[in-house]
């Protein structure tokens, strides 16, 4: 079968127009015209014909085989605009125009600074990196173009955390952070921690100099507090706390945030997680930071306290998708800052709609809610002024942004 790649589908396979419906063909890109087998609506053993002027060869030597990065094959430029234009098809479908500002900003590669890994005992050893694209298969990623090198000089630590707490019939999930005081390591899934396992997890951590370890949710070893710089303080990690992904993503997103509130005075954070917006703020501005998570809205609120020179932020934790802040608990705010999960923020975009904020900064890593929300705040007077795409993460699909409302 022969095909013409139209575009990119959603999850980074290319698609073209079939008989029966389209066809999907991973590694595939626009224009591109391929042969190879159809298998369902996929084709497969796949030989391109005609290659792209956007392919490039991946710089990752795991490329082909790890399904970590979905679009290593394709120029930056290329990746940049198909961001952008995803984001722009949501709005369209909202019947929104997409004022883009500036150019898309890429985090440079080995810069996450966060990662999930999966490992598995086998018979021989031990399996340990990421799945393979679609498949349960865990593929070593010893050269991977992604992770800060401070997670590659970790990944053999991760290794004897599998060989000594995995087992052969199940995963183990990794989640390593890098923090000031050396990695920050969270496992789940591994055998349950009696006392000897838990001495002998106690001395692994120690051996490799991990700064703190967790399994299944129980601090086994804390060798140093992990902490993270944020803006003027340092905040204590949460384990598995949410932490944006590149500190060159992190630092993109508070800079359009800090433009679009500008000189506000009083501003809230909504979904505020450890601060990252709401301490950078707090050197101007007064900060109302609301969160769900106790733990983080503990974290924030502790650093806030022990970091001069700051402005003052008071902390509250709170469900926003069954409580969301009222209009009039809104009253006096010069700017809403909001940063929801994938799924959006409608009740509290509802709210905003009723309010008289000024100006609204929304941060998403999700088009399609960031879209729906946009349209109950451009309905009820809001303007959307500028929308800034962040290629946060990298080499794969996800696309983040920040974006800019303002009452008429
Ligand atoms: C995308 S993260 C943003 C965190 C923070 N703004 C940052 O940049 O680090 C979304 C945050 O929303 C929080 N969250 C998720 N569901 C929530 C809910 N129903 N109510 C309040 N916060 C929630 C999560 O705990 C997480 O911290």
């Amino acid at each position: 079968m022969r095909i013409t790649v139209e575009r990119l589908g959603h999850l980074g396979d290319g698609v073209a127009p079939g008989p029966d419906g389209p066809i999907f063909a991973a590694g595939l890109l626009p224009g591109e015209v391929a042969e190879g087998e159809l298998r369902g609506d996929r084709l497969e053993e796949v030989r391109i014909v005609t290659p792209s002027p956007d392919r490039v060869r991946p710089p990752c030597a795991h490329a082909r085989s790890c399904g970590g990065c979905q679009l290593q094959h394709v120029s930056d430029s290329f990746l940049a605009g198909w961001k952008q234009g995803v984001v722009a098809q949501a709005l369209a479908q909202q019947g929104l125009a997409a004022p883009f500002r500036g150019p898309v900003l890429t985090s440079p590669p080995a810069s996450r600074r966060r990662a999930t890994l999966s490992g598995r005992r086998t018979k021989g050893g031990v399996l340990m990196g990421f799945h393979a694209r679609g498949r349960d298969l865990v593929i070593p990623v010893p050269q991977c173009r992604l992770l800060h090198p401070d997670l590659m000089a970790g990944l053999p630590a991760l290794e004897a955390l599998v060989s000594l707490g995995g087992s052969r019939s199940a995963e183990v999930q990794l989640t390593v952070t890098r923090s000031l005081g050396g990695l920050d390591v969270a496992v789940s899934g591994g055998k349950p921690a009696d006392a000897a396992l838990r001495m002998d997890l106690a001395r692994l951590a120690e051996q490799f100099a991990l700064a703190r370890l967790t399994w299944e949710g129980e601090t086994v070893a804390l060798r140093a507090e992990p902490m993270v710089q944020v803006g003027a303080a340092r905040v204590a990690l949460p384990p598995g706390a949410f932490l944006q992904a590149t500190e060159a993503g992190e630092s993109a997103l508070v800079a359009a945030v800090q433009e679009a509130v500008g000189p506000a005075r009083r501003v809230a954070d909504l979904f505020c997680g450890l601060g990252t917006f709401s301490l950078p703020l707090a050197a101007r501005a007064e900060v109302h930071a609301v969160e769900g998570d106790a733990g983080l809205t503990a974290a924030l609120d502790r650093a806030a306290r022990l970091t001069p020179g700051l402005k003052r932020i008071t902390v509250e934790t709170r469900d926003l998708f069954r409580r969301p802040l009222e209009a009039d608990e809104m009253k006096g705010l010069d700017a809403v800052v909001i940063d929801p999960p994938r799924a959006g923020a409608e009740a509290q975009a509802a709210r905003l709609a009723a309010s008289t904020v000024p100006v609204i900064a929304m941060v998403s890593c999700n088009p399609a809610t960031f879209a729906r929300d946009a349209r109950t705040l451009t309905e009820a007077g809001y303007r959307l002024d500028w929308v800034q795409v962040v290629d946060q993460f990298r080499w794969s699909v996800h696309v983040e942004l920040a974006a800019r409302f303002s009452r008429q």
